[in-house]
């Protein structure tokens, strides 16, 4: 009997209206749009605005769209994961608050905090509850709202990041060789010491003190963060592709996570890939930080075709990293 395989049968993303340019950001911190460019190749991002709107209401325009695409009623859902550092509270998550807000009444979900990784890690989560029978419609969401947590006083982090998010729906198949195939997750603790938000955790809850410390942002030291990333994403393509006996002539798209055009070229520069058959859009959207990799698949699904061979990588906060390959079966 053939692997039951998860299969991507919809896919959905969402972006806010209001746009944040690098013009904006010279009005508000010293830096250049020139600057800007060349080091991160960013020309713009995207800013949540608005009363109640957080990333579960993104994550409600993601699966909304989904249910859509595939004509399925919110009652089918049986299973959600929403990837996030920036839930709309620290309890309870936001994959919950996103079932409830869609009308979802027949499923569970959770979220998976790993920073910029979280997208492959619930991904790879979904997967399995297809890959093992246990259910049969799985919503894998990453998404995060990352203004509200970006200094916009601090010119090393506010221009990198934006929000916004994306999903697929993952359904069983039996039809070999298509849908998530292999991936490869890493993580090592010590690199926390370099991305991280200091307070409102249990280690520092929030006072006042945290709030004048500006301790409720993201700190990143981005020098080690790049060169980590690199390594990291590059190894795990590699051995992913051992392990599945692929050249790199094999695969037909790379889905790196945006977070800086220098770290992705030089990821497809180690690899020998060609730059055109790399997934972009950073220059739009920034680092949506779990939602760069299904933005990406969202942006660019029209020019998929069935068997495609597809890798995704990450790097981000934790350290967390990884690499996953997928045949496109749609
Ligand atoms: O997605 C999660 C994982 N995160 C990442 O992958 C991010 C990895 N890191 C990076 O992308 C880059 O390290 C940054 C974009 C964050 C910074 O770029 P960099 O080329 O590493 O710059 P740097 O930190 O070495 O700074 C170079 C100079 C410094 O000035 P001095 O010391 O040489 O005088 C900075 O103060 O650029 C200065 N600088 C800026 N100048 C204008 C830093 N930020 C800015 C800015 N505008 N926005």
């Amino acid at each position: 009997m053939s692997k039951i395989r998860a299969v991507i049968t919809a896919v959905g993303g969402f972006v806010p209206e209001d746009v944040l340019t690098n013009f904006d950001l010279e009005k508000m911190v010293d830096t250049t749009d020139e600057w800007i460019t060349t080091r991160t190749g960013i020309k713009e991002r995207r800013i949540l605005k608005g009363e109640g709107k957080a990333t579960s209401y993104m994550g409600v325009k993601v699966v909304e769209e989904i249910l859509k695409k595939r004509g399925i009623s919110p009652d089918e859902i049986d299973m959600l994961i929403c990837a996030t550092v920036t839930g709309d509270m620290v309890f309870p998550d936001t994959a919950n608050t996103i079932l409830d807000k869609v009308g979802a009444k027949n499923a569970f979900g959770y979220d998976i905090n790993a920073a910029c990784s979280g997208f492959l890690y619930a991904l790879t989560t979904g997967s399995k509850f297809i890959e093992s029978g246990t259910y049969k419609k799985v919503i894998v969401v990453g998404a995060d709202m990352m203004s509200s947590i970006v200094n916009y006083n601090d010119r090393t982090t506010c221009i990198i990041f934006g929000d916004g998010g994306g999903g697929f729906l993952l359904e069983p198949s039996v039809e070999e060789g298509y849908g998530v195939i292999d991936s490869i997750l890493k993580a090592d603790g010590s690199g926390r010491a370099y991305l991280h938000m200091k307070a409102g955790g249990s280690l520092k809850p929030a006072s006042s003190d945290s709030v004048n410390n500006m301790e409720h942002y993201v700190y990143q030291d981005g020098k080690p963060v790049f060169k980590a990333a690199v390594t990291g994403m590059v190894s795990t393509i590699k051995d992913l592709l051992e392990r599945n006996q692929l050249s790199i002539e094999d695969i037909d798209w790379l889905v790196p996570h945006q977070a800086n055009m220098r770290i992705i070229n030089s990821v497809a520069e180690m690899l020998d890939f060609p730059k055109e058959k790399v997934m972009i859009n950073i220059h739009k959207f920034g680092n949506t930080t779990a939602g760069t990799l299904p933005l990406c698949i969202w942006e660019y699904e029209n020019r998929l075709k069935k068997g495609d061979k597809i890798i995704l990588t990450a790097f981000g906060g934790g350290f967390t990293w990884g690499s996953t390959y997928l045949v496109w079966n749609k």
